[in-house]
Protein backbone atom coordinates (compact mmCIF):
# COMPACT_ATOMS: atom_id res chain seq x y z
CA UNK A 1 0.00 0.00 0.00
CA UNK A 2 1.40 3.48 -0.87
CA UNK A 3 2.50 5.60 2.15
CA UNK A 4 -0.23 8.34 2.79
CA UNK A 5 2.87 10.93 2.97
CA UNK A 6 5.52 10.35 0.64
CA UNK A 7 8.90 10.45 1.29
CA UNK A 8 10.77 13.31 0.43
CA UNK A 9 13.93 14.60 1.43
CA UNK A 10 12.69 18.51 0.87
CA UNK A 11 12.68 20.24 3.99
CA UNK A 12 9.23 20.95 5.06
CA UNK A 13 9.41 24.58 6.43
CA UNK A 14 7.58 25.53 9.83
CA UNK A 15 7.85 27.85 12.68
CA UNK A 16 8.10 26.27 16.25
CA UNK A 17 4.71 26.94 17.72
CA UNK A 18 3.79 27.76 21.47
CA UNK A 19 1.96 24.93 23.28
CA UNK A 20 2.50 22.25 20.48
CA UNK A 21 6.05 20.68 20.67
CA UNK A 22 5.27 17.62 18.45
CA UNK A 23 6.73 19.00 15.32
CA UNK A 24 9.98 20.40 17.28
CA UNK A 25 10.44 17.54 19.31
CA UNK A 26 10.81 15.71 15.91
CA UNK A 27 12.96 18.19 14.63
CA UNK A 28 15.21 17.83 17.78
CA UNK A 29 15.24 14.21 17.01
CA UNK A 30 16.70 14.44 13.77
CA UNK A 31 20.19 15.21 15.85
CA UNK A 32 21.31 11.65 16.82
CA UNK A 33 23.14 11.34 20.24
CA UNK A 34 24.76 9.47 22.46
CA UNK A 35 23.50 8.24 25.58
CA UNK A 36 23.98 8.84 29.17
CA UNK A 37 22.43 8.24 32.59
CA UNK A 38 22.93 10.86 35.39
CA UNK A 39 23.29 10.21 38.82
CA UNK A 40 23.28 11.96 41.96
CA UNK A 41 23.00 11.24 45.64
CA UNK A 42 19.99 12.80 47.39
CA UNK A 43 18.94 12.47 51.10
CA UNK A 44 16.09 10.20 49.86
CA UNK A 45 18.67 7.68 48.33
CA UNK A 46 20.66 7.22 45.25
CA UNK A 47 19.12 9.33 41.92
CA UNK A 48 19.33 8.40 38.13
CA UNK A 49 18.22 9.63 34.88
CA UNK A 50 18.42 9.14 31.22
CA UNK A 51 19.59 12.08 29.15
CA UNK A 52 20.77 12.87 25.81
CA UNK A 53 21.23 16.39 26.37
CA UNK A 54 24.82 15.97 27.26
CA UNK A 55 27.30 18.43 25.71
CA UNK A 56 31.26 18.83 26.66
CA UNK A 57 31.71 22.76 26.98
CA UNK A 58 35.35 23.68 27.92
CA UNK A 59 38.44 21.80 28.19
CA UNK A 60 39.74 24.37 31.04
CA UNK A 61 38.16 24.41 33.43
CA UNK A 62 36.88 20.96 31.95
CA UNK A 63 33.20 21.77 32.00
CA UNK A 64 30.00 19.89 30.85
CA UNK A 65 26.10 20.24 30.43
CA UNK A 66 23.11 18.42 30.24
CA UNK A 67 19.43 19.98 30.94
CA UNK A 68 16.94 18.34 33.07
CA UNK A 69 13.30 19.49 31.58
CA UNK A 70 11.17 21.16 34.99
CA UNK A 71 8.42 19.20 34.43
CA UNK A 72 10.26 16.16 35.36
CA UNK A 73 9.78 14.65 38.88
CA UNK A 74 13.83 15.12 39.14
CA UNK A 75 14.39 18.10 38.31
CA UNK A 76 14.57 19.29 41.82
CA UNK A 77 16.98 16.97 43.12
CA UNK A 78 19.42 17.27 40.48
CA UNK A 79 19.34 21.47 40.53
CA UNK A 80 20.06 21.14 44.13
CA UNK A 81 22.50 18.57 43.40
CA UNK A 82 25.96 19.56 44.63
CA UNK A 83 27.73 16.52 42.82
CA UNK A 84 26.95 14.48 40.00
CA UNK A 85 27.99 11.92 37.86
CA UNK A 86 27.47 11.51 33.99
CA UNK A 87 27.63 7.86 32.59
CA UNK A 88 28.40 7.90 28.89
CA UNK A 89 26.56 4.48 28.01
CA UNK A 90 28.41 2.09 25.72
CA UNK A 91 26.03 0.00 23.34
CA UNK A 92 25.37 -2.82 25.60
CA UNK A 93 23.69 -0.61 28.37
CA UNK A 94 20.52 -0.22 27.11
CA UNK A 95 19.18 -1.34 29.86
CA UNK A 96 20.23 1.18 32.01
CA UNK A 97 18.56 3.57 29.75
CA UNK A 98 15.70 2.50 29.69
CA UNK A 99 15.30 1.91 33.36
CA UNK A 100 16.57 5.34 34.34
CA UNK A 101 14.04 6.19 31.52
CA UNK A 102 11.29 5.20 33.35
CA UNK A 103 12.06 6.15 37.14
CA UNK A 104 14.98 7.36 39.20
CA UNK A 105 15.18 5.82 42.38
CA UNK A 106 15.46 1.99 41.86
CA UNK A 107 18.86 1.23 41.56
CA UNK A 108 18.13 -2.36 42.54
CA UNK A 109 18.62 -4.21 39.07
CA UNK A 110 22.26 -2.85 38.65
CA UNK A 111 25.52 -2.81 40.45
CA UNK A 112 26.44 0.23 41.48
CA UNK A 113 29.44 1.78 43.53
CA UNK A 114 29.97 5.18 45.55
CA UNK A 115 31.69 7.22 43.20
CA UNK A 116 34.85 9.31 44.16
CA UNK A 117 32.05 12.67 45.05
CA UNK A 118 29.71 10.60 46.31
CA UNK A 119 27.51 9.81 43.31
CA UNK A 120 26.48 6.27 42.84
CA UNK A 121 28.46 4.58 39.94
CA UNK A 122 28.11 1.73 37.00
CA UNK A 123 30.60 0.19 35.79
CA UNK A 124 30.96 -0.44 31.97
CA UNK A 125 30.24 3.01 30.79
CA UNK A 126 32.38 4.42 28.26
CA UNK A 127 33.35 6.96 30.33
CA UNK A 128 31.95 8.31 33.76
CA UNK A 129 32.65 12.18 34.61
CA UNK A 130 32.27 13.01 38.04
CA UNK A 131 31.08 16.53 39.08
CA UNK A 132 30.66 19.18 40.86
CA UNK A 133 27.80 21.67 40.20
CA UNK A 134 29.39 24.38 38.65
CA UNK A 135 26.26 26.71 37.83
CA UNK A 136 22.76 26.26 36.94
CA UNK A 137 20.53 28.12 34.53
CA UNK A 138 17.25 28.89 33.76
CA UNK A 139 16.60 27.48 29.73
CA UNK A 140 13.05 27.43 28.97
CA UNK A 141 11.20 24.40 30.09
CA UNK A 142 14.42 22.91 30.76
CA UNK A 143 17.07 24.49 33.35
CA UNK A 144 20.41 24.18 32.21
CA UNK A 145 23.19 22.18 34.31
CA UNK A 146 26.66 22.57 34.27
CA UNK A 147 29.13 20.37 35.37
CA UNK A 148 32.96 20.85 36.59
CA UNK A 149 34.16 17.42 36.07
CA UNK A 150 36.39 16.68 38.95
CA UNK A 151 37.39 12.92 38.03
CA UNK A 152 37.01 10.64 35.08
CA UNK A 153 37.21 7.12 34.07
CA UNK A 154 37.03 6.53 30.83
CA UNK A 155 37.42 2.89 28.95
CA UNK A 156 39.86 2.53 25.79
CA UNK A 157 39.24 -1.04 24.54
CA UNK A 158 36.89 0.48 21.31
CA UNK A 159 34.01 -0.33 23.02
CA UNK A 160 30.76 1.16 20.78
CA UNK A 161 28.50 3.61 22.48
CA UNK A 162 24.60 3.14 22.67
CA UNK A 163 23.55 5.97 20.59
CA UNK A 164 19.77 7.56 20.18
CA UNK A 165 18.56 8.41 16.89
CA UNK A 166 14.66 9.68 15.99
CA UNK A 167 13.06 8.06 19.00
CA UNK A 168 15.30 4.65 18.43
CA UNK A 169 18.71 3.09 20.37
CA UNK A 170 21.30 2.37 18.04
CA UNK A 171 24.88 1.93 17.50
CA UNK A 172 27.32 3.68 15.46
CA UNK A 173 28.68 1.77 12.47
CA UNK A 174 31.90 3.08 11.34
CA UNK A 175 32.51 4.00 7.79
CA UNK A 176 35.52 1.13 7.23
C1 LIG B 1 17.28 8.64 25.20
C2 LIG B 1 16.58 9.54 26.20
C3 LIG B 1 17.13 10.77 26.49
C4 LIG B 1 16.51 11.63 27.41
N1 LIG B 1 17.09 12.84 27.69
C5 LIG B 1 16.51 13.67 28.58
C6 LIG B 1 17.12 14.91 28.90
O1 LIG B 1 18.19 15.25 28.40
N2 LIG B 1 16.49 15.72 29.80
C7 LIG B 1 15.30 15.34 30.39
O2 LIG B 1 14.74 16.12 31.18
N3 LIG B 1 14.72 14.15 30.12
C8 LIG B 1 15.29 13.30 29.25
N4 LIG B 1 14.73 12.09 28.97
C9 LIG B 1 13.53 11.69 29.74
C10 LIG B 1 13.92 11.16 31.14
O3 LIG B 1 14.84 10.10 31.03
C11 LIG B 1 12.69 10.63 31.90
O4 LIG B 1 11.98 9.79 31.05
C12 LIG B 1 11.81 11.73 32.39
O5 LIG B 1 12.52 12.49 33.32
C13 LIG B 1 10.55 11.12 33.06
O6 LIG B 1 9.91 12.04 33.88
P1 LIG B 1 9.96 11.93 35.50
O7 LIG B 1 11.34 12.34 35.90
O8 LIG B 1 8.91 12.91 35.94
O9 LIG B 1 9.69 10.50 35.89
C14 LIG B 1 15.33 11.24 28.04
C15 LIG B 1 14.77 9.97 27.75
C16 LIG B 1 15.39 9.13 26.85
C17 LIG B 1 14.79 7.78 26.57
Amino acid sequence: MAPLVAMSDEPIPFTPASGDATALRRAFGRFGTGVTVVTTQTPRGPLGMTANSFASVSLDPALVLWSPAISSKRHDSFVAAASFCIHVLAADQEALAQHFATQGHDFSPFDWTKGPGGAPTFAGALAQFHCDTFAVHPAGDHSLILGHVRHIAMRDDGAAGLMFDQGRYGQFTPRD
